[in-house]
């Protein structure tokens, strides 16, 4: 079993093999954070690189959030582990234009189970690892907004992050203690594989703002639902 990383700040990036995650997990070691991030199969990835440069503050750890029977071994090997953050950035699409009607089952639910259930399974599986003011923090998106929504497009993925607003939504009703910050973060429209070429905003510019946001939230109680420059989404 690997040593417990013993740092006052820790965040546990779920989904941090590229794109975001990745980034995300580079900002706050930069920080002077110490980051877990996990990473799905055995190939190498971005993570693997970035742990190569900061050996002191980055240990990789293994997680298919799609896999539920991975989350007691991953909790085993995380025992004694006091986490600040606790964030649920892994996410998927299906990249269809096509109106919901016509969106194949299996694409529904591959979309669905990664983006609003697996998120939640993980939380509730981890989360007493977190410390009673830490924050559980997941990747949403501004296409979760339902109030927003006035042109559809990309449907599935839209309906997948509104679910996961729902369930988040859920899961701060049950809080017994009301110190944790909980965060739905929705980052804009930014290009990495997800995003695709023609998103506006690099992922160098975004991450800073993302990291900011995160962090500003860290001691604020309850649930909010913010975008990439710490505002509140409608939901
Ligand atoms: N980019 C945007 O414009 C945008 C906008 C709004 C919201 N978001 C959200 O931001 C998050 C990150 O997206 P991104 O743009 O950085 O996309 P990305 O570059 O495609 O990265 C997706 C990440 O999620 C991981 N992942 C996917 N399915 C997983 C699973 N079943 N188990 C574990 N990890 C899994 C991937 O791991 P592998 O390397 O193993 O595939 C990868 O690390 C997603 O939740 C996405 O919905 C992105």
């Amino acid at each position: 079993m690997s040593q417990p990383i013993t740092d006052t700040r820790i965040a546990l990036i779920i989904g941090a093999s590229r794109g975001l995650g990745c980034a995300m997990a580079a900002e706050l070691a930069d920080r002077g954070w110490s980051v877990i991030g996990t990473v799905r199969g055995s190939a190498r990835t971005p993570l693997h690189d970035l742990a190569d440069r900061h050996r002191e503050r980055i240990r990789i750890e293994h997680l298919d959030i799609t896999q539920p029977e991975e989350l007691a071994p991953l909790h085993e090997r995380l025992a004694g582990q006091q986490l600040d953050v606790l964030f649920v950035n892994a996410g998927t699409t299906n990249n269809e234009q096509t109106p919901i009607g016509a969106v194949p089952t299996q694409d529904f639910v591959d979309v669905m189970v990664t983006n609003a259930l697996s998120p939640l399974r993980v939380i509730e599986a981890l989360d007493d690892l977190v410390t009673p003011t830490g924050l559980i923090g997941v990747m949403s998106s501004g296409q979760g907004s339902i109030t927003n929504n006035t042109n559809g497009l990309r449907e599935v993925y839209r309906g997948s992050k509104a679910a996961l607003n729902m369930f988040m939504r859920s899961y701060a009703t049950r809080q017994t203690s009301a110190d944790r910050s909980l965060l739905l973060l929705a980052p804009g429209w930014i290009r990495t594989a997800l995003g695709g070429d023609d998103a506006p905003y690099t992922v160098e510019e975004s991450t800073p703002l993302l990291v900011d946001v995160l962090l500003s939230h860290l001691g604020s109680k309850g649930l909010a639902f913010l975008d990439r420059n710490g505002q509140p989404v409608p939901w």
